[in-house]
């Protein structure tokens, strides 16, 4: 009788616009590489050993990438949530992990989660039994956490099921996927700046004025029922940051041109990926994308920036398999 199990596997996780807007913390998006765009995924490869434990044995991509990431597995966003799991499930075998970082971090992408989330199901489909999706949400988000200092699962949750994603709450594990009309697409700009999130999370006020928590929540209402209802009007009237966006924008030069410019060149709605400095614009099948891009780069090149354009769907693939092999 042949062994079933897989003596190795391959995943590969996407990178994400995280808070949309008007979800900080709860609602994202993953971006898929389309237009020969590379950097936006994260791939980790995954084998079971003889020998117990997690271990961290190669991390590649581009050299500025990944010169300063920890090597220890217990301290590398990719690995730390496969140290818990491996004492949990008391393995008695052992993982080697490799890690090819596609995903640029501090850029607002959700580079953390990325190899986070790429392990844990490369992890999974090792294992004689698979991890559950709360299980391999809950070991994802503690790397996230290493980096963020806090955990939220808006990175972690779009990169592992693709998609616009609400999480509703984090634990108990419960999240919603919102559709999405399918001509959305994003216009990504990522400034050659980098953002500590551990830094920028820490700067926001902690507390909220209940006008703006209204004014916020009637936002997030309206864009999700414009989601469900595809009524593009209203995710326009409702694609403003009212809460966070101008409490992070003074550290992106140029930011109030360069939302100006995208939208009037026709995008829905602009506002920062995550904690910055990445920003994205919203667009469907009426705007000229490539106009959007074009009008971004040019305000950022005259607030002195350099950036990088990438166009996605909104509705793209979660974490996947990509390779596997089986124990002979
Ligand atoms: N929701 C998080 C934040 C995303 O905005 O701080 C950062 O990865």
């Amino acid at each position: 009788m042949l062994d079933q199990r897989l003596k190795h596997a391959t995943a590969v996780a996407p990178a994400t616009i995280a808070n949309v807007a008007v979800g900080f913390d709860i609602l994202g998006f993953s971006l898929s590489e389309i237009d020969g765009a590379t950097g936006l995924s994260d791939r980790v490869r995954v084998e079971r050993v003889d020998k117990p434990g997690v271990h961290l044995v190669e991390i590649s991509g581009d050299d500025a990438l990944i010169q300063d990431l920890p090597t220890d597995a217990e301290a590398n966003t990719a690995t730390a949530g496969l140290v818990q799991m491996a004492l949990d499930k008391k393995l008695d075998f052992g993982l080697e992990v490799r890690v090819f970082k596609g995903v640029p971090i501090s850029r607002g992408l959700g580079g953390a989660a990325t190899s986070a989330v790429a392990a844990v199901v490369a992890a999974s489909a090792v294992l004689d039994t698979p991890l559950s999706l709360p299980e391999r949400f809950k070991y994802a988000l503690l790397g996230e956490t290493l980096a963020a200092g806090q955990p939220h699962g808006d990175n972690v949750a779009p990169s592992m099921l693709g998609g616009l994603i609400l999480v509703r709450s984090m634990d108990p594990f419960d999240v919603v996927r919102i559709p999405v009309p399918h001509d959305f697409g994003a216009v990504v700009v990522v400034p050659e700046l980098a953002v500590d999130v551990r830094l920028s999370r820490a700067q926001l006020s902690e507390t909220l004025p209940l006008k703006a928590h209204v004014a916020q929540s009637a936002n997030l209402a309206g864009f999700i029922t414009g989601c469900f209802r595809d009524d593009r009007d209203l995710i326009t009237r409702s694609l403003h940051d009212l809460v966070v966006e101008p409490q992070r924008a003074p550290t992106i030069p140029g930011f109030a041109e360069v939302k100006q410019a995208a939208l009037d060149a026709g995008a829905l709605g602009v506002s920062i990926s995550g904690a910055g400095p990445a920003l994205f614009a919203l667009h469907d099948f009426r705007a000229r994308k490539g106009q959007i891009a074009e009008a971004m780069l040019n305000a950022l090149k005259q607030a002195g920036v350099n950036a990088r354009a990438f166009h996605s769907p909104v509705n793209g693939l979660g974490a996947h398999i990509i390779e596997r092999g089986p124990i002979l």
